[in-house]
């Protein structure tokens, strides 16, 4: 009897196992897959030709920096972000949804591009969607 106990719960500890997701840091590729995503989201958004005129002044070196940062906690990586909260990062700009839908576009092509699961992908852009009300109109 307690060696069946036993065996069940050996069964529900590796079906445990094996659904549960790999961390999204992880699947992402670590410090470099986040350097690797970032380097292609920041050229594809820069390049844009609907949202890419918003970059025109940017310092490319400390957003990817900043933006590897944000991306880090975001997918369960054990770091922190320094810079600029959403709102005041996005300040002044008074961006809209369609611009917003232009960067979540431009980054999934650049996600493609670079390789990334379609499924990885997912993950991210369901954590980054809530910050949409931080981003927009501000
Ligand atoms: C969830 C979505 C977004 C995230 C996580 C994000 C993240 C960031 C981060 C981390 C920074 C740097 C903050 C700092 O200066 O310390 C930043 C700045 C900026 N973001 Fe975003 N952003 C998002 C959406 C957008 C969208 C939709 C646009 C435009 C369509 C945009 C355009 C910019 C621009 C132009 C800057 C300023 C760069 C500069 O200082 O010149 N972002 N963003």
């Amino acid at each position: 009897m307690r060696s069946s106990i036993a065996m069940l719960l050996l069964i529900l500890l590796s079906a445990c196992a094996t659904t549960r997701e790999t961390r999204l840091y992880d699947a992402l590729g670590g410090e470099a897959g986040v350097a690797r995503l970032v380097d292609a989201i920041a050229t594809e958004t820069r390049d844009d030709v609907k949202i890419g005129f918003l970059f025109e002044d940017t310092d490319q070196d400390y957003f990817r920096a900043r933006l590897r940062e944000h991306i880090c906690p975001i997918s369960d990586g054990g770091c922190s972000y320094t810079g600029l909260d959403m709102v005041e990062a996005h300040s002044g700009m008074d961006l809209s949804e369609a611009q917003f839908n232009d960067f979540v576009d431009a980054s999934r092509r650049a996600m493609s591009k670079a390789g990334f699961a379609i499924g990885v992908q997912n993950r991210l852009l369901a954590r980054l969607a809530p910050k949409r009300d931080e981003v927009i109109h501000q």
